[in-house]
């Protein structure tokens, strides 16, 4: 097993992990080969005037290794979309087939497009054949296994055997299984023995054990694509890669940038506090014994009483890990 070439990928995390959060990232950290940009749902007027076009403009980017990824089941805007992405010099395009939310799924699209497999073809025939070639661009796929349970997914994967993807993500779990119920493993190790597609995990990846553990089991894959894990951790790519351990300093430097970042960026102290708290409800385990201070986070009323929480928790935490 050769753990060296195994690239780690940033997943997609819309509404958490903007280029704010990005950014931040990316400054204090490393161990990220490729950062994925939360979905942004194609349209028929194209993707320009969205609100979360801002997101992945090249300015809002810059030294960060980022694939957009689009929200679509239709082509002829899929194809528009990659056209205005190929004109900010991206090379690279996500699809998103596994947002398991009831909004997207009922408009068939995500994970929603597994249920239409034979609409999901008709989609992958027209977008592979018009943008492929035109616009040099890599289309690569991140998907669930199956819609209500994963007896399809020997279907689904027949039909992304058929089209040149760059690289298939799986995130081994139907969307009925959202994102806490058991991996399926088994439909990763059959993808595995089933197709010659660029192979990318991606699921529960927490920390630097399980790391190990997926590489041993699917030798050969070519990425991990790790999500809830960096949040939960942000040093979890570095202490992956670089074999570091857990950097409290680093952790505070990353949190008191970004709530600078928030604070300049959202008007009013109630969005700020809301997306700290946020922040913390991922980072609650990074610390032992941290369980009391955590709690006064999710009740302080404001920034004042915030910040003397997060002073306390610098003082407790700082050198002692
Ligand atoms: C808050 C949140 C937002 C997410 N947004 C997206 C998204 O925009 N696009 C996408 O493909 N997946 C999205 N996902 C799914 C993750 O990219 C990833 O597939 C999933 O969390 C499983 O990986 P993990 O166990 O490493 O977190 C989101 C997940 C979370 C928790």
């Amino acid at each position: 097993m050769n753990t060296e070439n195994i690239q780690l990928y940033f997943a997609p995390m819309e509404g958490v992990a903007g280029y704010l959060y990005r950014n931040t990232y990316n400054e204090i950290f490393s161990g990220i080969d490729k950062y994925f940009a939360p979905f942004i749902s194609t349209s028929p007027n194209g993707i320009r005037r969205l609100k979360e076009f801002k997101d992945i403009l090249p300015e809002n980017n810059k030294g960060i290794n980022l694939v957009p990824q689009l929200l679509s089941n239709n082509a002829k805007d899929f194809i528009s979309a990659t056209e205005e992405l190929a004109g900010l010099g991206y090379e690279e395009v996500n699809i998103n087939i596994g947002c398991p939310s009831g909004t997207v799924i009922s408009k068939g699209k995500g994970a929603g497009f597994l249920g239409d497999l034979d609409g999901l073809d008709g989609f992958f025939d027209e977008i592979f054949n018009k943008t492929y070639d035109k616009y040099n661009m890599k289309i690569s796929v991140k998907t669930r296994v199956g819609l209500y349970d994963e007896d399809m997914w020997q279907d689904i994967l027949e039909i992304y055997n058929r089209y040149p993807i760059s690289e298939l993500i799986i995130h081994p779990r139907t969307r009925e299984d959202l994102y806490k119920k058991p991996v399926r493993y088994n439909t990763f190790e059959y993808a595995m023995e089933n197709t010659g597609l660029k192979l990318c995990y991606n699921g529960d990846v927490f920390t630097k054990a399980a790391y190990k553990s997926i590489c041993e089991r699917f030798d050969g894959i070519n990425a991990i694509m790790l999500g809830r894990g960096i949040l939960k951790n942000p040093c979890l790519p570095q202490m992956i890669k670089e074999d570091k351990e857990i950097e409290a300093d680093k952790i505070f430097e990353f949190h008191d940038k970004i709530y600078e970042r928030y604070k300049d960026y959202m008007s009013g102290e109630v969005p700020v506090l809301f997306k700290m708290k946020e922040i913390w409800l991922y980072m609650q385990e990074c610390f032992e014994n941290s369980e009391k201070m955590i709690k006064k986070i999710k009740k302080s009323k404001n920034l004042r009483e915030y910040d003397r929480i997060i002073q306390e928790m610098k003082e407790e935490y700082i050198e002692k890990i």
